[in-house]
């Protein structure tokens, strides 16, 4: 694993000697580390400790023009594969776990799309405190990790849970989270540290410079599931054809008009764990699109000779190394839904259908009701708000990318 790297925020405790010798552990086992030392962590390690060892330089300023010209704190918090904060301390979990973000170390916790590993070090009154035992249940909620405190004496003289875990345990933790082998979570922010790809709205196939083939989609189905996987921590990409929607917040989008410039989208924004192919994609297009707007004249309309658009959903399910773990196709159908659906997943080579009945106002409405089409099985869910269809698919992918199957 010579290739990745950890964010290694180093807090104010006792317990920040033993960071040294985790930083140690790590560079011997070829792993990354971009040190960030608080203030109150600088009372306990030097930066030239932390330096040396890391063989990195170290990061304190969250206003330091010369590391913001380097590298920027968002892009600091990005970088690395995994957060972690030894030790963590009453004072930066209490901090992480209500969001503040008043220096580098907060700032980059808060900012960041990677997992978060805390190794918690406390006096054992102030781990017991039910403020800390708060704020431990919420950040194990946002989806944290935490390896430790270990009971035993402590520096303070008292006995008791509070005691930071060992270097060792804390490197197994971080091999462990590295190699995508910890427990998985489903609370909190689960798709954390994955990129997913989602496909909405219509294409735009040119006839001429004036005229196109196009459908009624909105996008608003496909908008509101790439917000719900933002939601759940992924790093999403939206590719969309022409709507009259604002990208979800967090969200990247990424615009395009014809079927063949989506597929190319597509395909730049792989490697991803999960494609959402919600796209109402053009069936055909005009097989030459005129150069020159088409005149009408005394020989009538002209024939349109049409030509089929790559079918994005069964490139991108075909096996090979950049297909995506978690493949899904939307079926849009008026009647027999769930015999065409069940074709569609064996004719296009995903994973889950998601099929939905577009006999009635569904096209451009605000609710939409769908069936979820697998292999060995079908669950159909009533009529939901699209937002609330959403969040439940968003669930379901990130369950059956995290369980399997
Ligand atoms: O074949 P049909 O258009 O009914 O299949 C619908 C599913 O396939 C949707 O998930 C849609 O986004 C996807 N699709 C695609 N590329 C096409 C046609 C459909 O990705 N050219």
């Amino acid at each position: 694993m010579t290739e990745k790297s950890v964010l290694l925020i180093v807090g104010g405790g006792i317990a920040a000697y033993k960071a040294l010798e985790l930083v140690r552990l790590l560079r011997k086992a070829g792993i990354g580390v971009r040190p960030v030392l608080t203030a109150a962590g600088a009372e306990f390690v030097t930066p030239l400790s932390l330096a040396a060892l890391a063989e990195a330089q170290v990061r304190s300023d969250l206003f330091s023009l010369t590391d913001e010209h380097q590298m920027g704190h968002i892009e600091l918090s990005r970088a690395a594969d995994l957060v972690v904060v030894v030790p963590a301390t009453g004072d930066l979990m209490a901090k992480a776990a209500n969001g503040l973000a008043g220096d580098l170390a907060t700032t980059a916790l808060l900012a960041t799309d990677k997992p978060v590993l805390m190794a918690p070090a406390m006096n054992v009154r102030m781990w017991l405190h039910p403020a800390t035992q708060r704020n431990l249940a919420t950040l194990k909620a946002d989806g944290v990790r935490f390896v430790g405190p270990d009971e035993g004496a402590m520096a303070c003289g008292e006995f008791g849970p509070g005691r930071m875990a060992e270097p060792e345990a804390i490197f197994a933790a971080i091999v462990a989270m590295l190699a995508g082998e910890a427990a998985p979570s489903l609370t909190g922010r689960p798709l954390i540290g994955r990129r997913a790809l989602v496909t909405a709205g219509p294409t735009l196939e040119p006839i001429d410079p004036v005229r196109f083939l196009s459908n009624r989609s909105s996008g608003k189905q496909g908008y509101a599931i790439a917000e719900a996987l933002a939601r759940l921590g992924a790093a999403v990409t939206l590719v969309s054809g022409p709507t009259a929607l604002t990208a979800p917040p967090g969200v990247t989008r990424v615009n395009v008009e014809t079927a063949d410039e989506m597929l190319a989208a597509c395909r730049a924004a792989l490697p991803a764990d999960i494609a959402v192919l919600v796209a109402a994609v053009a069936d055909w297009k005009p097989a030459a699109a005129a150069d020159r707007k088409l005149k009408k004249g005394a020989d009538g309309p002209p024939a349109l000779a049409l030509t089929e658009t790559p079918d994005i959903l069964k490139t991108l399910s075909a096996p090979g190394p950049d297909r995506p773990r978690l493949v899904v196709g939307f079926a849009a159908e008026t009647d027999d839904l769930e015999a065409h659906a069940l074709a569609k997943l064996d004719r296009k080579g995903c994973d889950l259908i998601v099929a939905n009945d577009v006999s009635g106002d569904v096209m451009g409405g605000a609710e939409n009701a769908v069936a979820l089409i697998r292999k060995n099985g079908i669950e159909r869910w009533p009529r939901l708000p699209k937002a609330e269809v959403a969040a439940r698919l968003a669930r379901v992918f990130a369950e059956s990318l995290i369980k399997g199957g």
